[in-house]
């Protein structure tokens, strides 16, 4: 497949992509939460549960993985690639290395293009045909900072340039954190439309192939504790508006990230977006990590029993998120 082909898949109707590429930290939390221990064993116990679900394909066409994932097989003696691929759901990998805080007002910038090259052609042998690489950036007085901003679009670019070089699909993932703190909806929308511009005028200088890359943002929301919470319409109409200003036409698709929303507000606001705006020149499609795994962790809650009783759970929720993409 070229990488345009590879990118149009990943967005292809009614389809969209299961982020289950935590770290082993923050991994380790989600286990926490549900208090099971955050062993190899049950980590990869529960991307086994996830991409065993009878008949996800219908709603996942593809799955970003963690390093330790790809390289080791799963529980159940077989590598997850091959699981994957099976079922005609392509692999993919987080290839940064999380974000580095390096100021006082912990703004970050994301490390790891040390040995990427090397690690690319490694993780192609492995299987994985796309990659993903996270920015983080702070909502507040004067920040972002400029440095913040242009730093990390660097970042992205040199990442994305690296990727398509090695003959895989970039997933650019600028997430503003929107919900941290009591703005509202409209800091969110400057803060986000002023990171997209940055980034795809790196993307630009940089010579980044638009038609072989994803957008992975975040939607444009009113801080947690903002006073003012937006509706629905106005986070879809907000969220559409910035993107349709920012984001190249030749972008086959935008895979919004959950954030932190609960599953059933990612849901809706994906949903929104999609039965209000028909004709937009990307598909407008999903890359959520904990709106897609959430209920179905809390009911795997780590005991074998609840194994299938979790896996039902899963298949739902992908559908719902899969109807949300057509706007139903
Ligand atoms: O980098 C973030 C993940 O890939 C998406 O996770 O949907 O829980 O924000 P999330």
């Amino acid at each position: 497949m070229t990488l345009q082909e590879i990118a149009k898949a990943l967005v292809a109707p009614r389809k969209g992509i299961l982020a289950a590429d935590e770290s082993v930290g923050t991994m380790t939390k989600r286990l926490d939460a549900i208090k099971v221990v955050s062993t190899p064993e049950n980590r990869s116990l529960w991307r086994e549960i996830m991409v065993t679900t009878d008949g996800i394909e219908v709603a996942i066409s593809g799955v970003i993985l963690f390093d330790e994932t790809l390289r080791n097989p799963l529980p159940n003696g077989k590598m997850i690639a091959d699981i994957l691929k099976g079922k005609n759901i392509l692999s993919g990998i987080k290839v940064d290395k999380g974000a580095y805080k390096y100021n006082e007002n912990e703004e970050t910038f994301t490390l790891g293009q040390d040995g990427l090259t090397e690690r690319l052609e490694d993780y192609k042998k492995l299987g994985a045909v796309f990659t993903k690489w996270r920015a983080v950036y702070k909502v507040g007085n004067n920040l972002p900072s400029a440095a913040a901003i242009t730093g990390n679009s660097i970042g992205l670019a040199e990442y994305a340039l690296l990727v398509q070089k090695a003959g895989l699909v970039p997933i650019v993932e600028p997430e503003v954190l929107v919900l941290k703190g009591n703005h509202d909806i409209n800091k969110s929308r400057q803060v986000t439309e002023k990171v997209l511009k940055d980034v795809f005028y790196w993307l630009k200088q940089f010579g980044i192939k638009f038609d072989s890359m994803l957008l992975k943002p975040n939607m444009v929301l009113a801080g947690k504790e903002s006073k003012s919470q937006a509706t629905a319409e106005e986070i879809a109409q907000l969220t559409v508006e910035i993107l349709r200003k920012t984001v190249p036409k030749e972008i086959p698709g935008i895979v919004f990230l959950s954030g932190g929303l609960t599953p059933d507000e990612a849901t809706g606001y994906l949903k929104k977006m999609n039965e209000k705006y028909k004709g937009l020149p990307w598909q407008l499609s999903y890359s959520f990590g904990r709106a897609l795994q959430q209920e179905a962790l809390r009911a795997w809650s780590g005991k074998s029993n609840n194994i299938k009783a979790a896996q039902e759970v899963f298949f739902v929720r992908a559908k719902k998120v899969s109807s949300a993409r057509n706007g139903k």
